[in-house]
């Protein structure tokens, strides 16, 4: 069983900063965080205009540099499992010469951020360039979601994030007696790549029958009516959407009233409808959830992000957290990575 993991900034940025003097000489300027994120719930609804409850996690990337001074620009990686090159040099972005994406991969989304990024202190309108960023140079139409709660991520509490006006309510979340626990399942299935797009496409058909620009302004009642309208496939996809929206704001409710039984209910209903209406869930994760809820203590898990592998995410009170770990490991048939974390700050500038 692998050990919880817990890489704060400090950690982080004294590996950052020996790899820079390694690569470059000298000592980096300037030295920024950005963390991860757990969704606790309100999955594929971020690009349909609805809710989503996520948390920024204690783990995440450390950026460190310096400005040169002949118009280039050197980036290196020390993440695991990033495609060769680790070091790459390119001229900075004119307005005649773009940047644009390439190889290697792991450097696209470095580069679209350049390309995208302009300095002009409003959080909504970086987290709005960063998704552009994904999009145009890392090829995945995502939504708002994890750029939003990593710029604008509050410690101790989640954020109930409404991505059609870009609203964001933080939820208190840092009760002792409870615990937030990341499952990594260690498998990436192939299917992610094309099975996004194709999710979003058929939200966008579901809405654009309905008469409506996006599911969230579709409620349960005028889809069911619809049914015979649209395919059974698109109105499943639908359905898991217009559900998850709703179920996403009854669980910041619950959140905020400490009703962690309701949540965790919440929680398994999303999972169902990801796993059997938006068919994006896989056995592994299946297998995780369903192993998670066999521990006492456990109020809810569900499978996290765009699915098809990835993490699972449980919620349980604290003292559970190592029996669950252990039960879940001995059912799981791979070898799981946990994670057990609190909701943290967003992106900042770290002193150097
Ligand atoms: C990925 C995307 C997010 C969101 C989730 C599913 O993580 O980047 O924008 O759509 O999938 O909720």
């Amino acid at each position: 069983m692998a050990a919880v993991a817990d890489r704060g900034p400090c950690s982080v940025l004294a590996a950052a900063r020996g790899a820079y003097e390694a690569a470059f000489g000298g000592a980096a300027a300037v030295a920024a965080w950005a963390p991860g994120r757990v969704n606790l719930i309100g999955e594929h609804t971020d690009y349909n205009g609805g809710f989503v409850l996520p948390m920024a996690l204690q783990l995440g990337t450390v950026l460190v540099g310096s400005p040169t001074q002949d118009g280039t620009i050197s980036i290196l990686t020390t993440a695991p499992g990033a495609d060769e090159p680790h070091r790459v040099r390119f001229p900075a972005p004119t307005q005649s010469r773009p940047l644009s994406p390439g190889r290697p991969h792991w450097a696209n989304y470095v580069k679209g951020v350049i390309q995208h990024y302009r300095d002009d202190g409003d959080l909504v309108a970086k987290a709005l360039a960063c998704q552009q960023a994904e999009h145009t140079f890392a090829s995945v139409p995502c939504g708002i979601m994890d750029q939003f709660i990593s710029v604008m991520a509050k410690e101790n509490h989640a954020l109930l994030i409404d991505c059609r006006s870009l609203d964001a309510v933080p939820v208190p979340l840092r009760d002792a007696n409870l615990a937030v626990l990341i499952t990594n399942s260690n498998v990436r299935h192939a299917l992610t790549g094309s099975e996004y797009p194709t999710r979003r496409r058929q939200c966008q058909e579901a809405a654009a029958a309905l008469g409506r620009t996006t599911l969230r302004d579709v409620t349960m009642a005028e889809l069911e009516a619809s049914r015979s309208r649209l395919g059974e496939e698109v109105y499943r996809r639908a359905r898991h959407v217009v559900g998850e929206m709703e179920r996403t704001a009854r669980a910041a409710q619950a959140l905020r009233d400490g009703d962690y039984v309701t949540f965790g209910m919440l929680m398994v209903e999303s999972h169902n409808s990801l796993r059997d209406d938006y068919a994006v869930s896989c056995p592994e994760l299946d297998q995780l959830v369903e192993a998670a809820l066999e521990v006492d203590g456990v109020y809810g898990s569900r499978m996290t992000g765009g699915g098809f592998g990835g993490c699972t995410v449980t919620l349980l009170v604290a003292e559970a957290t190592e029996r669950a770990q252990q039960h879940i490991q001995e059912k799981y048939s791979g070898t799981a990575t946990f994670y057990v974390t609190k909701p943290s700050d967003g992106a900042k500038v770290l002193p150097l």
